[in-house]
């Protein structure tokens, strides 16, 4: 079958946004006729166990394979999605994958449910070939439990959602692992401040990347809006110049010079590092973060001693720094704020997603969830029309063996003196 005779039997013919990348070398595992693996129903058990699922799934996934091995169009789009993600995860994620809503109705979770089965034991030949430890496997499948902890969440009943299927071709492109409450995925930093060291004392200070809109409040802009400044970053032999930002998540609107002589550049675009992921499922407490980043520290020096790893880094939801006007200080994503040097990242209203698990910028704001404190603070929030951006923050590698909050904003003051921006200083 074609992809849009698929997509069509599917009644989702705009999904992909367009004609699937792929299509045809995945449809070749059809025609091989070797078997599908996520159909085999007799061996059903033993790898729901081994995705640390409880038993109880067995019947609703055994009728779910059923379902789609009698729908030629259902088993065309397991396998497609089984070959992007399995098979050929180097081509990236499969983003835009059908809801499948139309054809299973409740039962479309459990589709993607069922593929993610596969999930372990290609997991584990990945580690296997880094020499990683089986209990680091195990632990990293626990995503499994995660992606579906989310969908009884939000829809009621076993499943994963399209996204977060598509999301698992991650695992398999690089070193990407789980140590108690957080994920770390070892990548190229893509950049948006550059980070510099005093060398006289160790004080860190970031500056941010040229040709970003600003607005009045530091934050970048809203796209059709216009920007109080544009921010620039220009290196010299001597020196580089360009906007500081404060560990609080702010651009500041004053240029700043950093000899070379004084100042040690320790992080930029294309570096390697470590991205930190939060699975779902339970509070993030501070124990919990200390004892996962130190782990993470010692575990990438161990497997990974070759690879340059300058820092630790996040883009998330609850990185904005206006957070700290909806939470109380002591909650635990404003601990972590304070743990790290936070920098501002562009408007993502979405990324609200993993707090009402539905789409934001569709929604009617009242009809949105408000069960927790959280989410009744955001929806004051988006009533009042503002729009989220979440944000990024940075942790230097050495600072991970043992997280302190403050780190960065204790004696930011000294810097912000010394450079000619302590006006600017926010209280924080
Ligand atoms: C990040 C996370 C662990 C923080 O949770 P936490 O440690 O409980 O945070 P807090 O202690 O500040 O919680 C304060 C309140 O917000 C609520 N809350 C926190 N995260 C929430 C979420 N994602 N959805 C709904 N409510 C949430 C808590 O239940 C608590 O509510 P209460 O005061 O009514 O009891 C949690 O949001 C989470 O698991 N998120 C899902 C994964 C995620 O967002 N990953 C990032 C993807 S980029």
């Amino acid at each position: 079958m074609d992809a849009p005779a698929v997509l069509h039997a599917l009644g989702e013919p705009s999904a992909f946004s367009g004609s699937p990348p792929h299509w045809g070398e995945a449809m070749r595992l059809l025609s091989a006729n070797r078997g599908l693996p996520f159909l085999e129903t007799a061996s059903l058990g033993e790898r729901l166990t081994a995705a640390q699922l409880p038993a109880e799934r067995l019947g609703p996934l055994h009728e779910v394979a059923e379902l789609i091995a009698q729908d030629p169009a259902l088993t065309a789009m397991a396998t497609y999605l089984y070959y992007r993600v399995f098979v050929a995860p180097e081509h990236g994620s499969p983003w835009g994958a059908p809801s499948l809503s139309q054809v299973l109705g409740s039962r479309a979770g459990l589709f993607y449910l069922l593929l993610c089965l596969e999930f372990p034991k290609r997991l584990a030949a990945y580690h296997e070939s880094l020499g990683y430890p089986a209990e680091v496997t195990a632990e990293t499948v626990k995503q499994i439990g995660c992606y579906e902890a989310n969908h009884l969440r939000g829809a009621g009943g076993p499943g994963v959602y399209p996204p977060q299927f598509a999301w698992l071709t991650n695992y398999f492109v690089s070193p990407f692992v789980r140590h108690g409450r957080f994920e770390y995925q070892l990548k190229a930093y893509g950049g948006g401040v550059q980070v510099f060291r005093r060398a006289s004392d160790g004080a860190v200070i970031a500056l941010a990347e040229g040709g970003q809109n600003v607005d009045a409040d530091g934050l970048l802009a809203l796209r059709d809006t216009s920007p109080a400044f544009v921010t620039r970053l220009d290196e010299t032999r001597d020196a580089v110049v360009g906007f500081p930002v404060l560990p609080d998540g702010r651009i500041v609107h004053k240029l700043v010079r950093l000899p070379k002589t004084a100042y040690t550049r320790c992080l930029a675009k294309g570096e390697t590092i470590l991205d930190l992921h939060i699975p779902a499922g339970g509070a993030m407490d501070w124990d919990s973060m200390v004892t996962s980043t130190a782990q993470a520290h010692e575990f990438f020096a161990r497997h990974h001693a070759d690879r340059d790893i300058r820092a630790l880094v996040v883009t998330t939801w609850f990185m904005d720094p206006r957070l700290a006007e909806l939470l109380p200080a002591t909650s635990n994503p404003l601990r972590l704020q304070r743990a790290t040097y936070l920098y501002p990242t562009g408007p993502d209203p979405e990324s609200l997603w993993f707090v009402f698990l539905r789409p934001i910028q569709s929604a009617n704001v009242a009809e949105l969830p408000g069960d927790s404190s959280l989410q009744r603070a955001l929806k004051d929030f988006l009533a009042r029309g503002g729009v989220w951006h979440g944000g990024g923050f940075f942790l230097l590698r050495e600072h991970m063996a043992e997280l302190c909050e403050n780190r960065y904003r204790q004696g930011f003051e000294s810097l912000a003196n010394e450079l000619g921006f302590a006006e600017h200083l926010t209280q924080s």
